[in-house]
């Protein structure tokens, strides 16, 4: 086997100097969504494969060509998880949400998606979602959509372009099929293969395309939502009523279905210009979703924003990347004895909370001096056989060079000043 020191296509590692930036946005992605109720639920990387298949349909594109499904030993099928929310309302089905009672939980970690990757395109990426289940009402999607625009404000990614559409409810979509398939049935030879396998099987789904060649019949599709019913109307007319009421600013777009079948009523999207053609920042909706081993759906309201998009959209708007932590003291040594002082001390420092660097072993003056400037040390300390006799060492400030004398049995004492 070759040596093995890259990640494999389309995933990727995320070093020190970054970590700090997913951190930034996943703390303020905590606090915010807490100001909402909001509690973190950490469910497993990987679920049954049903869960998936039965919660998000198996038509999707999804589940069609892009999980990563394995066996395990026993012969069971199990499917590293390509999105949160079906994981999520597997673990909320022991809870009182099939009986209507609320609960809001949000979400951070890693997803998985057999897809060609892009810029902005990951086969691994990072979803932080949130999910209300229990409850149907049009101004727990507004809120929802509220909690969304507030965290990407707050982590500095304003700008964005809201879209939002209606799903109705599966009782309603019977006639809009209909006027849909009526819509594209003479012009389905000029579209492409996958949208001609829809039209029978799934044609909402058309609506999603991103062909050139099926883009011009999808812009003059029949608006599906003038053709639900009343009651679903005014359930997506009140949450824009709602929205609109609090300033929000969004398009109504007839043709957003988004990719996935669980949805009901509200979907929305959020593009960025600062992407390329990957401009989703975040996505989500109302849905009711079928868990296997439930008559019953659960109904919920959620989103998911992509990280890694999250993060070129922050670097494409000039956001500082978080600064890395740097040393508040670099103890230099010239000699042993001089070495073991510095390394216990070091010790002693960091149970005080104070980042101390020290060497592992013995090294040139110069050889420290640099690694204490590679490193952005905020003061050296420079201790030899002179000071350890005498009790005192000189404490240099790196940013202009000042020196002073300080005792070295007060150097805690002397940073804290
Ligand atoms: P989604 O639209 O499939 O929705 O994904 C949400 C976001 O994840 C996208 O807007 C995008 O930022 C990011 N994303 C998706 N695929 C990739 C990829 N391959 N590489 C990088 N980023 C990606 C969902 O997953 C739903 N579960 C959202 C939801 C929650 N709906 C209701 N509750």
């Amino acid at each position: 086997m070759s040596k093995i020191s890259t990640p494999p296509p389309g995933t990727g590692d995320i070093f020190p100097d970054e970590v700090n930036s997913w951190l930034a946005i996943e703390n303020t992605a905590r606090r915010v969504f807490g100001l909402y109720g909001y509690g973190e639920i950490r469910t497993p990387i990987f679920e049954y494969t049903e869960v998936f298949q039965r919660g998000l349909g198996d038509e999707t594109e999804v589940v069609k060509k892009e999980m990563y499904t394995f066996e395990d030993r026993g012969g069971r099928s199990l499917t590293l998880r390509p999105e949160g929310t079906a994981g999520v309302m597997r673990a909320l089905s022991g809870t009182d949400v099939m009986n209507g009672v609320e609960n809001r939980v949000f979400y951070i970690g890693p997803m998985f998606r057999g897809e060609k990757p892009a810029a902005g395109r990951r086969r691994q990426f990072h979803q932080i979602g949130v999910e209300n289940a229990g409850r149907v009402a049009p101004a727990l999607d507004a809120e929802c959509i509220l909690a969304l625009t507030q965290f990407l404000e707050e982590i500095g990614v304003g700008g964005f372009n809201l879209m939002i559409n209606t799903r109705g409810v599966p009782e309603d979509r019977k006639p809009a099929e209909e006027a849909l398939r009526e819509h594209f049935k003479p012009v389905i030879d000029s579209m492409c293969d996958d949208c001609r396998s829809r039209l029978e099987r799934n044609v909402w789904r058309i609506l999603d395309c991103k062909q050139p060649e099926c883009q011009a019949h999808i812009v003059s599709a029949p608006d599906a939502a003038s053709l639900f019913a009343q009651p679903s109307r005014d359930y997506f007319n009140r949450v824009c009523d709602i929205l609109t009421s609090l300033d929000v600013k969004f398009t109504v777009e007839p043709r957003l279905v988004r990719g996935l079948d669980y949805y009901v009523h509200t979907v929305f999207e959020l593009t960025h210009s600062g992407l390329g053609a990957q401009n989703a920042i975040a996505g989500g909706g109302r849905y009711e979703l079928h868990l296997p081993g439930f008559s019953k759906p659960v109904h919920g309201v959620g989103f998911a924003a992509g990280v890694e998009r999250l993060l070129m959209v922050r670097e494409a708007l000039g956001v500082k990347p978080e600064p890395v932590r740097t040393p508040d003291l670099y103890l230099i040594s010239l000699g042993a004895r001089a070495l073991a002082f510095n390394w216990k001390l070091a010790c002693e420092l960091r149970r005080e909370g104070i980042y101390a660097a020290v060497e592992a072993e013995e090294k040139s003056m110069k050889s420290q001096m640099r690694s204490a400037d590679r490193l952005k040390a905020a003061r050296v300390l420079i201790v030899g056989d002179t000071e350890l006799d005498s009790g005192t060492a000189a404490l240099k400030q790196m940013s202009d060079g000042a020196q002073r004398q300080i005792a070295l049995n007060a150097v805690k004492e002397e940073l804290f000043k």
